[in-house]
């Protein structure tokens, strides 16, 4: 039961809409206050009269006789409502352990396609600590998206084409073999590419080299192309290890070479829009009405460029997939190139270009430093996931030595602290990642709340899941949890609206932290028959919530720990 959308249909407040006062309502912080409050002074501006006599009003208007909330109080600006906590309690935990799984789940996307472009790797470079952010953040959002109803399609829009293969293919020939890159992938690629641009400082005439080599994979050379063929085929090998580990998948790989043949209709519509412009042999769209450098479409020599590509994607995205919106996962570095190219369909007449969402996200480096790819300081992702599994081994080996599974524990254990740890705060934000943060047991973390979930497990395990409950006196510890589990929906929808799995990160804590003050202040097991029932089920209801919670986040939960 939604205890907000009660209250929201029962306020009467002229001038303002259900919607409007269910998204204002809140859970206060102090429980002493209220279940629920309706902070006014937003509504000052549209209802033109002092938040006190709003909330004073919407407190006498409120009916009496809703059996549901107990209590409207009117307090600085504020209306607070008590509800009945025993109701309350019996229907949170019946709709948890009804729905399970599908816990917090709806059909509010229903028939809406959403486009979500991410991680969005670059062939025959190393997949980096930088592309974590991307990658998990991406794949969260899409698991969020198919579980509030919508349609979401995952996108790997590669970066497979540019100058950069030629100076790979030219490396590969002077210095590479055959036997050295089937073995060390990535990573021998990468090492070639840094030699390319070591010894093209001595040797310039290599640059050339490379752009020949570039020319015949775009004519279509068959060496070239199947050179490049089997960079793609390596890459993708070793990145789809990564995605295997961190549970991410795509519905199209469609990468940038994808739109070679389709960028021309778009320049010829630019075209014939009077939208582009010559500037140094060049063809722009000037967007300096927009307080915004030009988007260069063609370059002198003809070749198209990074936002070419972009514009043909959104459109052959439009066109295939119909989407509600397109949201991409990249980071505030391309603020700027997202801005061009989105106004470039806008200035083109593409109504639909309010629908494309850039969701930029802020940098993550490690404690160690920053790192260069061309100069081969590069920190793997691979190295970052697997270093994090090593120290949950051990740490795992010190708590509870004689643990069955420990390697699948650590898995789950060492890839959750990773994600979650590129998760836990709001997405703009630069983070440093530190290995001892993310696997602080007592920390803000994904093992905090695994092992959380492993003390429910045990607790189910010995008392049995309860069948008959009833919420009697409701205690302080048991309504805090009570309260956030059925928040969870809410939380949910709100982290959709604002592409932030932070706050389903957060609300896992929250819930944790809630769930073990109730498990340290009340007896489960020794409590007398009634009370131990319905604290099973708060148990049980909390495990489910918080697996629900981390699986979206793409975090599995280890039944022990
Ligand atoms: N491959 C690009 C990079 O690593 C990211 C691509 C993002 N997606 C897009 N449609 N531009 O910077």
């Amino acid at each position: 039961m939604d205890f907000k959308r009660h209250i929201a249909a029962r306020i009467g407040a002229e001038g303002l809409s259900e919607d409007e006062l269910y998204s204002k309502l809140a859970l206060p912080p102090n429980t002493e206050m209220g279940d629920f409050a309706l902070p006014c002074f937003r509504l000052a501006k549209t209802l033109r009269k002092p938040p006190v006599r709003i909330a004073e009003e919407i407190r006498d208007g409120y009916p009496a006789d809703d059996a549901l909330v107990k209590e409207v109080t009117a307090v600085n600006g504020y209306v607070n409502f008590k509800i009945d906590r025993a109701f309350w309690a019996q229907e949170t935990l019946g709709e948890v352990l009804k729905k399970r799984e599908r816990y917090g789940a709806s059909s509010e996307g229903a028939g809406k396609v959403v486009c979500i472009d991410y991680s969005s790797v670059n062939i025959a470079k190393p997949f980096h600590i930088g592309h974590l952010s991307t990658t998990v953040l991406g794949s969260a959002l899409y698991k969020l998206h198919k579980f509030l109803g919508y349609e979401p399609v995952g996108i790997n829009h590669l970066g497979d084409y540019g100058t950069q293969f030629g100076k790979l293919i030219s490396a590969y020939k002077r210095w590479g073999s055959r036997e050295e890159i089937e073995k060390g992938g990535l990573r021998a690629l990468n090492a070639l590419y840094v030699r390319f641009h070591e010894e093209a400082e001595k040797d310039p005439a290599l640059e050339d080299e490379a752009r020949a080599f570039f020319k015949k994979i775009e004519d279509k050379d068959a060496e070239s192309v199947a050179l490049f063929e089997w960079f793609k085929e390596l890459t993708l090998k070793d990145v789809g290890r990564i995605y295997d580990l961190l549970d991410v998948h795509f519905d199209s790989w469609a990468g940038e070479s994808f739109y070679n043949d389709k960028m021309q209709p778009v320049v010829d519509e630019l075209r014939e829009k009077g939208l582009l412009k010559e500037s140094d042999g060049a063809q722009i769209v000037d967007l300096e009405a927009y307080g915004m450098p030009p988007c260069i479409i063609l370059r002198s020599d003809g070749a198209s460029l990074y936002a070419t590509r972009d514009i043909a994607a959104a459109i052959y995205r439009k066109d295939t997939y119909d989407f509600y919106k397109c949201l991409y996962v990249v980071a505030y570095q391309q603020n700027l190139h997202f801005k061009q190219f989105f106004k470039v369909l806008e200035l083109m007449g593409k109504e639909w270009a309010k629908d494309l969402i850039h969701v930029a996200y802020g940098m993550v480096s490690l404690e160690e430093g920053a790192m260069s790819t061309r100069k081969g300081r590069v920190v793997y992702l691979e190295d970052v996931i697997a270093r994090c599994i090593e120290k949950a081994r051990a740490i795992i080996a010190e708590k509870n030595p004689s643990l069955e599974n420990k390697d699948e524990i650590a898995k789950t254990v060492g890839v959750g602290a990773v994600i979650f740890g590129a998760l836990y705060n709001s997405k703009i934000k630069d983070i440093t990642f530190s290995y001892d943060k993310v696997l602080n047991f007592e920390g803000e973390t994904s093992c905090y709340v695994q092992y959380t979930c492993a003390r429910a497990n045990s607790v189910l395990m010995k008392g049995g899941s309860a069948r008959g409950y009833a919420a009697q006196e409701v205690l302080p510890q048991e309504f805090e949890v009570i309260k956030q589990l059925s928040d969870f929906p809410a939380v949910l929808h709100e982290a959709l609206e604002k592409y932030e799995p932070s706050y389903i990160a957060r609300y896992a804590v929250d819930l944790a932290q809630k769930y073990n003050k109730f498990y340290f202040d009340c007896k489960i097991l020794g409590a007398a028959e009634g009370e131990k029932n319905f604290r099973l089920a708060l148990t049980e209801a909390t495990l489910i919530t918080l697996k629900n919670a981390l699986s979206l986040l793409g975090i599995g939960v280890p039944e022990k720990m």
